[in-house]
């Protein structure tokens, strides 16, 4: 079985650091975040996935390798400019089409479905197309549904100003390879707010599998920082297996004796942690790292090469790569892009 993954977007939410990194790449515990659904598909047996990419496209060819490791075969389907998630599914035409139904992802969320009780609810219901849904309680961001007794869908409205329902659209979908003729070649389209309400006008049968596990859609900075903790203390597990013990360190890192952890600390490859540094709640830190001495390190997230300074204090941040961080500085609530250079004594409150 083929799997599309929606990777094209800008990823305008995550940014600054979406605009060096396309979203997919962005770390989740020192991993690729595309590694995560890579992951899930293997889980799944399925054996062929399909990139859909636009923006920043050929940074997405070293994850072919990535994805051949794992046994998959992976394709690229390149847009030349962002053509939307219809589009972009119209796009990789060649890849999907035949006889066979296939799996659709909105490349940006964190999941552990089901696949194969979607699937088979989809044989079930002899559905023209299937959506994976979840119950949240502020539905205004996504796209909301309406569904009758037996899961059909009756309506299917994008980022609705008054949401109509709690359940809403969780990006996956099964399509019956005949979808693909509903969408016009070359053309921007949106599947959500074009496609799908097509299709419920022609009274074509749409159904909604309602997932119940854990569900994140990590286009904000916010929920990019929740999913790199929940994966971190294992509330989702697909590409890491939590450790018990409270610090895990890559190959050739050095942590002082001294550290002081009062929560979770993991670090990349080729790191140095120094004298006296405190780490509190959840710190992640990727390759080649070094953190001084007497560094406190509360609850952020670090990508690599990045250098913080003696007696720097950093809570509640991101840390783009290639930063370097002076010593004694205040950074809090704060996302900080990557190659930025802080001065001594910087304060900086997001
Ligand atoms: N190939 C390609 N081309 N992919 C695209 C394009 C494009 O032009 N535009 C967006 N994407 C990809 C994004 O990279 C992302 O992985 C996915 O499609 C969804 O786009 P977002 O921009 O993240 O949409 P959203 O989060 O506002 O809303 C979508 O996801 C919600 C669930 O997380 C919608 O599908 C909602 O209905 C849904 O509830
Ligand atoms: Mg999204």
């Amino acid at each position: 079985m083929k799997a599309l993954l929606l990777i094209g977007g800008f990823g305008t939410r995550l940014r600054p650091f979406t605009l060096t990194t396309p979203k997919a790449l962005l770390p989740v515990v020192n991993k690729p975040f595309i590694l995560y659904q890579l992951s899930l598909l293997k889980k799944y047996g399925i054996e062929e996935v399909i990139l859909g990419v636009g923006y920043k496209g050929h940074e997405f060819k070293k994850i072919q390798s990535i994805a051949k490791s794992l046994g998959l075969r992976a394709y690229l389907s390149f847009e030349k400019k962002p053509l939307g998630t219809a589009g972009g599914i119209r796009n990789a035409y060649k890849f999907l089409k035949g006889k066979e139904p296939f799996f659709v992802f909105n490349g940006d969320v964190l999941a552990d479905f089901n696949l194969e009780a979607i699937l088979d609810f989809h044989k079930g219901k002899n559905a023209y197309v299937t959506i994976g849904v979840v119950e949240v309680e502020n539905p205004s961001a996504y796209g909301v549904l309406v569904v009758d007794e037996n899961r059909r869908i009756e309506k299917f409205i994008e980022k609705p100003k008054e949401p109509v329902s709690n359940l809403i659209n969780a990006g996956v979908y099964v399509f019956q390879p005949e979808v693909l003729e509903e969408i016009p070649p070359g053309k921007e389209v949106s599947v959500e707010r074009e496609t799908f309400p097509q299709i419920l006008e022609k009274g074509k049968e749409m159904y909604a599998f309602l997932h119940t596990g854990y569900w994140l859609d990590v286009g904000t900075t916010d929920k990019f920082m929740k999913a790199n903790f929940d994966v971190l203390n294992g509330k989702i597990k697909l590409a890491y297996e939590p450790k018990d013990e409270n610090i895990e360190k890559g190959e050739n890192t050095t942590i002082s004796e001294d550290v002081k952890v009062d929560g979770k600390l993991i670090t990349g490859k080729n790191c140095i942690v120094g004298n006296g540094v405190v780490i509190k709640g959840n710190v992640i830190a990727g390759d080649g790292c070094h953190i001084k001495d007497g560094a406190v390190i509360q609850d952020s997230i670090i990508f690599e090469n990045v250098v913080i300074g003696e007696n720097s204090e950093i809570s509640n941040s991101v840390i783009g790569k290639e930063v370097i961080i002076g010593e004694n500085c205040r950074i809090r609530n704060s996302f900080i892009a990557d190659k930025s250079l802080l001065l001594p004594f910087t304060k900086m409150e997001g």
